[in-house]
């Protein structure tokens, strides 16, 4: 193993603690930009009490709303527009993935010459991340990316239907307060999808990566046993503030670089994911919960060994040697079972997505993300050909 840790941005984390949202950004600025979403925020009354929180503290507001799912550049552009009009010196992001996704990249395009989109890995030759940005704050409302404590954003670009991240050091957030009460009102579905995406940040890298990672594999089969028995309470009775709080922190270990940390593999499911997310604006947990079973069919046959130790230790099958492959594949059937079991579609006729654009995805996974060989990375590389497959075995 050989590695680097970093991870910069100081983790407030409880039931009941957004009214300190005020204190805390004090520190950072005196005109915050608050990034929402589509209302949410505004329904709950948590926007309320952030503004009133921030007003108390001699902290000006300012909003940007309307952030959709699965974000888009133009929205980062407006964003980045009204910050520099208003003159913000700090940007909270109030919302869910998308939301904290493209504060983090407004936060940057407000000092960023040039077109924001150049930030963003689109298999452009120049790709130019950000080196500064405004400092951020993340105030999660739903559990599942974990982009409250991370240097990544993923962003749309509906023109070009490409959906794709960026990741950058000045991209870590100052603080992440999270408030386990805030995601209360996350609707099933919500909740569901949120599970799926904490679950596969954390396999992406069990998977994925070739190292001999004993104490990893630890951490990461205890986020997802843990995810799996808080996710079906979460998702069973929404109101549920201990499950809440567990899957948030599961959310947050799951991809704040720990669990990955000497044991960092590619991401293909992802990839694969944001492809199909770009061309139909699906849910990026309803989207994983079909690609993710599909990947590890196609890479256990090859390389059974750690899908049989993930069969043996997170749903406690009996293996006959170390290669079982009939293990491993029932270790990954009893996995898409449990996506099932919280209502997560498993195949892709589910969201009405038919085979018409198997290659366009094939080919704008590989565009994003490829190996010398013109491959998708991943423990077991893949062509385009070989995506295409894994698309029509979860149709
Ligand atoms: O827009 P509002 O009205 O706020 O409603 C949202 C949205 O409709 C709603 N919601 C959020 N919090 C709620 C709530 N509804 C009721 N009560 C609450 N407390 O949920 C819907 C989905 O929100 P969204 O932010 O899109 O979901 P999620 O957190 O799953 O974020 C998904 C985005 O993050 C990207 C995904 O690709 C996708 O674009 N990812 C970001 C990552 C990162 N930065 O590290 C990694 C991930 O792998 C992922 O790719
Ligand atoms: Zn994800």
């Amino acid at each position: 193993m050989k590695f680097e840790f970093y991870n910069p941005t100081r983790l407030i984390f409880g039931a009941g603690r957004l009214p300190e949202i005020g204190k805390i950004t004090k520190n950072y600025g005196r005109k915050a930009l608050i990034v929402t979403g589509g209302g949410s925020v505004k329904r709950s009354g948590a926007f309320d009490r952030v503004v009133s929180s921030l007003l108390e503290e001699g902290v000006e507001t300012v909003e940007c709303a309307g952030i959709e799912p699965n974000p888009r550049i133009t929205s980062v552009k407006r964003g980045a527009q009204i910050a520099r009009k208003e003159d913000c010196d700090v940007v909270v992001a109030l919302g869910g993935g998308s939301v904290m996704d493209a504060a983090k990249v407004i936060a940057a395009a407000a000092l960023y010459d040039g077109d924001p989109w150049n930030m963003i890995n689109h298999g452009q030759q120049n790709w130019l991340p950000p080196s500064k940005a405004l400092p951020v704050i993340t105030i999660p409302t739903l559990a599942a990316t974990g982009s409250e404590m991370n240097r990544g954003a993923v962003i749309s670009n509906s023109e070009t239907k490409i959906k794709s991240f960026v990741l950058a050091e000045c991209l870590y957030p100052k603080v992440a307060l999270v408030d386990p009460e805030l995601t209360l009102t996350v609707p099933k579905d919500q909740t569901a999808y949120g599970v799926c995406d904490i679950i596969t940040h954390v396999t992406e890298g069990y998977f994925n990566n070739r190292a001999n990672t004993p104490i990893q594999d630890r951490f990461a089969e205890g986020v997802i046993i843990n995810a799996i028995e808080w996710g079906s309470k979460a998702v069973a009775d929404g109101n549920d503030l201990e499950a809440r709080t567990q899957v948030q922190w599961a959310s947050i270990v799951a991809l704040n670089g720990w669990v990955q940390a000497g044991a960092k593999g590619s991401s293909p499911v992802h990839m694969i994911e944001h492809a199909l997310s770009a061309h139909h604006d699906i849910a990026h947990g309803a989207g994983l919960s079909i690609i993710s079973p599909a990947w590890m069919r196609f890479t256990a046959k090859v390389y059974p060994g750690k899908f049989v130790q993930f069969a043996q230790r997170v749903f406690a099958l009996k293996a006959r040697n170390p290669e079982d492959t009939e293990c491993a594949l029932e270790g990954i059937n009893r996995l898409e079972e449990y996506f099932r079991s919280i209502g997560c579609p498993t195949r892709l006729s589910e969201l009405g997505i038919g085979d018409e654009l198997f290659t366009q995805y094939a080919r704008d996974s590989i565009l994003v993300s490829h190996d010398e060989n013109g491959k998708l990375p991943g423990r077991l590389p893949m062509s385009e050909k070989d995506i295409v497959e894994i698309l029509k075995s979860a149709s």
